[in-house]
């Protein structure tokens, strides 16, 4: 693992940064007064009630309340992580990010590893521009493409391209010495197999550049052109591509908005494609089964709405309710969380090519809102009778107690006292959950003792 920043960079790194330069580079500032002001990026306004302070180096719109030093903004308003906006931030003063020594690796294996994830990004980059530029001349490749009805521009969009039908295309040209080879097989490019042989891993399919949120190519998926197995293969973990952590198609929506007002969980990378081209420009897929609570977090960092989008049936609704777990610490106030369940045999694809954008987004304007879909399961779950009622009232409010505290919650604790009919009966709620909550406060403490250890 890379080791930790040292403090003292990073506030050598907020000394030499003016808030209101790195501001103006994303938002035009107009000075009034001491400070400066614009059009708040964080909602939307007529007038400005966002101001900059170049005494305080601080931020703050009155409007909104949004408010913090040039590293949150650039966190808020670029979407990055902590480390990322440093890195960015970095960047930005032509300075590479130091990192303290973790006991196992020196500085110097450090900085190795460093420059290594920095080729890797290059080369995939790099190939990812030789994918597309073989696509123009693979007739059979346009052929799939055009009849899975793609338009030119939303390839070039989302940059899909081919590989051809051989062994070492990506090889030949990118892994011509021994080292790049070796990047190649990290990056999981090129295959070694017991013989030493080197070879491509992904031949002759389309090629999906799965991209980061700074639009790095970090990874591919590749589908078959007919009805080959698999059907999409992908690269796997990586230095620079860990799965859980990424959703395809983040860096094209806020390629196209920079402050999304919801986005669209999807399965699959032709949905999220054919989404776009049919104007529904707001749309990830979480490549995999389940979407992680890494992914979650993400997605709440660029919009407060999210709307997961599943296959109606049996498997669906177990990845909607596996979501709908791993989001309930995140869905604090301002923040929604909906599903949508599909006709059988159809995905977003299919279904926004029958029934076009505004049939569509009908189905999203009525996707169900995670407190329903919590409720209805439960109940389904439940047995009938006192027992079933009682069981019932337990698992909600356990799950409600994992909801940060605020309206929210309170929400859903209504939301209960309905649905079991304690409508009247606040002291029954108060009574259940003052039950619960010594028991699920051990449950924390023994959570947090394993993952400290
Ligand atoms: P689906 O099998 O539903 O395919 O897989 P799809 O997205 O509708 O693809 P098309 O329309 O036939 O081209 C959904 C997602 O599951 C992953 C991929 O991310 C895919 O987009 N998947 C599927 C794989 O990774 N490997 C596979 O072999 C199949
Ligand atoms: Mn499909």
């Amino acid at each position: 693992m890379a080791g930790r920043i040292p403090q003292q960079f990073i506030d050598d790194l907020l000394a030499r940064t003016d808030i209101v330069d790195l501001i103006d580079q994303r938002v035009r500032l107009k000075k009034a007064g001491k400070n400066y002001q614009a059009c708040c990026p964080f909602h939307n306004e007529k007038s400005p009630s966002f101001t900059v302070s170049p005494d305080k180096q601080f931020y703050h719109c009155f409007g909104c309340g949004a408010h913090g030093t040039a590293l949150g903004f650039l966190m808020e308003y670029d979407g990055l992580e902590f480390l990322d906006a440093i890195d960015e931030m970095a960047a930005m003063h032509g300075l590479t990010v130091p990192r303290e020594s973790t006991g196992g690796s020196s500085p110097q294996q450090q900085a190795a590893a460093r420059a290594e994830r920095q080729d890797l990004y290059g080369l995939l980059n790099d190939i990812s521009q030789f994918y597309q530029q073989q696509l123009r001349s693979a007739s059979a490749a346009i052929d799939y493409l055009k009849g899975r009805g793609l338009s030119g521009e939303v390839v070039k969009r989302f940059g899909i391209g081919y590989v051809p039908d051989q062994w070492d295309s990506v090889k030949r040209r990118f892994g011509k010495n021994r080292d790049t080879e070796r990047q190649l097989i990290d990056g999981g490019m090129l295959l070694q197999n017991d013989n030493g042989r080197v070879y491509d891993r992904f031949r002759d399919r389309i090629m999906f550049p799965i991209r980061d949120r700074r639009g790095r190519t970090i990874g591919f998926g590749g589908r078959v052109l007919g009805d080959g197995t698999p059907k999409y293969l992908n690269s796997p973990e990586t230095p620079v591509f860990h799965k859980g952590r990424e959703l395809y198609g983040l860096y094209e929506v806020r390629q196209a908005h920079r402050n999304p007002e919801r986005i669209l969980v999807v399965e699959g990378y032709m949905d999220v494609v054919a989404l776009a081209q049919f104007g529904i420009d707001y749309a990830v897929a979480s490549l995999g089964t389940s979407t992680t609570p890494d992914q979650l977090q993400l997605l709440y960092r660029t919009t407060r709405e999210v709307i997961c989008c599943y296959d109606g049936d049996r498997a669906g609704r177990e990845a909607a309710w596996r979501a709908l777990e791993n989001a309930l610490p995140l869905m604090q106030d301002g923040r929604s969380l909906r599903f949508v369940f599909l006709p059988d045999g159809e995905d977003p694809d299919s279904l926004v090519r029958t029934q076009g954008q505004q049939a569509f987004e009908r189905l999203l304007d009525n996707a169900q809102d995670f407190g329903d879909f919590l409720f209805e399961r439960l109940a389904q779950d439940s047995m009938g009778g006192d027992a079933g009622q009682h069981e019932l009232a337990h698992k909600a409010a356990e799950a409600i107690m994992r909801v940060p505290e605020g309206f929210t919650r309170e929400g859903l604790v209504t939301q209960l006292s309905r649905q079991l009919n304690w409508g009247e009966n606040e002291r029954r709620i108060k009574e259940l959950f003052a039950r619960l909550k010594p028991a699920e406060g051990e449950k924390n403490r023994r959570r947090a003792r394993k993952n400290s250890s």
